[in-house]
């Protein structure tokens, strides 16, 4: 008879296949002994708080804030960013909300992952929290104030402008701007509106029009354009972009005069058959329109003028204020300066001639300078940096998600201004800074004055050039003194204002008194 049961009953074994089948039963079981046994101690080690668990494990979109207000958000990011983000991250790294634009503010240990990042965009990080550059599109409704035009060919553009060949060939017209307009000062001087306006002119002639720049009236008329630019750049810009109200129209309306400058220049040009060997020139040939290239002016502009505008004077400042390293640092400039050109009969502009725009800047040659310079800039550059996750997938930043379309941003007070890093962090002390303290060195991406990891500063260099230059200019002409509007000696500057979004001058007015040096 057929056995209709054998394909529903298994039949006896035979003795190869139960071998078999013991030794997969068996390995099995030993497999699943082993990772119970791993789970536990793991477990274990975890519970002891030995070992971190692996960081996947804890990825996550930060918690929200209870530092916000319906609808609108965080707003107190932009009346005090610096006392918010310190106040939010207190148990780590936190999400906030501007109006429809979600945040997440990094807390301080989170810095190597946002340094590392390369997914994330700084450009349009940056340009969505300070407003952008206008568009001058005509449907209003449409522009969101962000210069999507040039995206990263911006900074291939700027990295040829600013590369060494080229402001080599303009350093004697960058000494002879800088020379005339330092030895014109008179007994007092404004020093953070003088100086803004010598490194703007400096800065367009590298980086927008030799024509501008070589024509003192324009450059300056040009400055008050830009600077209402900035001013313009408030809260409603930046929380309604698409609002066309007083703060918008005004930034219109200043992005067209600038478009006109920029457009006459380049027409004046083509009508008198010029070739300038300048920046607006070389943007030509590269096929940017005039919109383009004014965008890339302001954009320019704005990251490279704003930072050194402030930087600079303050250093001056600083140095005055120390006179002991005021003396070290004209002692240190006028020995470099006699290495290139020690004729002291010769006039000071004609001697710093013959120093290469390199010479400035190669490491260890003005040791003192040098420290004092990244001493000012720890001091006093605290604002919130920028990235947004513009891709189209959330990003993972060290522990934390930052998602699609969303702004990671980190302040460099959270390193400059912890006194764990920097004991008497408001204090201006450039030996903290000496090979022997080195405290920058003794913690991970301590010092973020020029930027870290995958964004450092394009700028450096030329924005140290201009420090060093203006710097060395006034102490060999001036003795100095810092003095307040009334004229009275100041004892001590004021400190750093962290309620900015952007690198700001002192709050208090501050003027230089000057007596010409024989
Ligand atoms: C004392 C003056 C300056 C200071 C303190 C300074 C500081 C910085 C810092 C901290 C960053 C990093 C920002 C971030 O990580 O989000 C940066 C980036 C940058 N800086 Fe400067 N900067 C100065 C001058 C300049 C100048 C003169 C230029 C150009 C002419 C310039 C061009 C840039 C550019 C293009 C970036 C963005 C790099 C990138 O996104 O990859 N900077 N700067």
């Amino acid at each position: 008879m057929k056995n209709h049961t054998s394909t529903l009953i298994p039949g006896p074994l035979d003795s190869h296949t139960a071998n078999l089948f013991l030794s997969q039963n068996s390995t099995v079981l030993l497999s699943t002994m082993l990772v119970a046994i791993l789970t536990f101690i793991a477990l274990a080690i975890l519970r002891c708080g030995k070992i971190q668990p692996a960081l996947h494990f804890s990825t996550a979109v930060p918690p929200y804030t209870h530092l916000t207000y319906p609808i609108l958000g965080s707003l107190q990011y932009f009346s005090d960013p610096w006392n918010f983000l310190r106040t939010a991250t207190e148990k780590g790294s936190v999400s906030f909300h501007l109006f429809n634009q979600s945040c997440i503010a990094l807390s301080s240990d989170a810095r190597q992952a946002f340094f590392s990042d390369w997914l994330t965009d700084p450009t349009l990080g940056y340009a969505i929290m300070l407003a952008g550059t206008p568009n001058l599109s005509k449907d209003f409704t449409k522009t969101v104030g962000i210069d999507i035009t040039l995206g990263g060919r911006s900074y291939k553009f700027l990295t040829a402008l600013i590369r060494k060949e080229r402001v080599i060939a303009k350093m004697p017209t960058l000494y002879a701007y800088a020379y005339n307009h330092i030895s014109g000062f008179g007994a007092t001087t404004d020093p953070f509106e003088s100086f803004p306006e010598i490194i703007f002119r400096l800065t367009v002639s590298i980086v927008t029009s030799s024509n501008i720049a070589a024509n003192q009236a324009a450059c300056n008329a040009l400055l008050q354009i830009f600077i209402g630019l900035e001013k313009a750049a408030t809260p409603v810009t930046v929380l309604f972009p698409w609002f066309f109200g007083p703060d918008r129209m005004r930034r219109f309306y200043l992005m067209k005069q600038f478009y006109n400058v920029m457009l006459d220049t380049i027409a004046e040009r083509k009508k008198e058959g010029r070739n300038e060997d300048d920046a607006m020139q070389f943007l030509i040939d590269q096929g940017l329109s005039t919109m383009e290239i004014t965008q890339f002016a302001i954009a320019v502009l704005f990251t490279g003028n704003a930072n050194t505008a402030v930087v600079a004077p303050t250093l001056l400042c600083d140095l005055a204020m120390h006179p002991s390293y005021l003396s070290q640092v004209r002692d240190e400039l006028e020995t470099f300066i006699s290495s290139f050109n020690s004729d002291m009969s010769l006039p000071l502009q004609a001697r710093i001639q013959s120093i290469a725009y390199d010479d400035w800047t190669k490491p260890g040659c003005l040791p003192i300078l040098e420290r004092c310079l990244k001493e000012t800039i720890r001091l006093r550059v605290g604002t919130p940096l920028h990235r947004l996750n513009n891709t189209e997938k959330d990003v993972k930043m060290g522990r934390v998600i930052v998602p699609r379309g969303t702004i990671a941003t980190f302040h460099t007070s959270f390193v400059h201004h912890d006194e764990k890093i920097f004991p008497e962090p408001f204090v201006w002390d450039p030996e903290r800074f000496s090979p022997e303290r080195a405290e920058d060195k003794k913690t991970p991406m301590a010092f973020a004055g020029w930027g870290l990891g995958r964004h450092p500063c394009l700028g450096q260099k030329f924005a140290t050039f201009e420090a060093y230059l203006l710097v060395a200019l006034m102490v060999s002409l001036y003795d100095i003194q810092v003095v307040d509007e009334r004229g009275q000696p100041l004892t001590e500057m004021p400190p750093p204002d962290l309620q900015n979004q952007v690198v700001s001058p002192p709050p208090t007015a501050i003027h230089l008194r000057l007596a010409a040096r024989e």
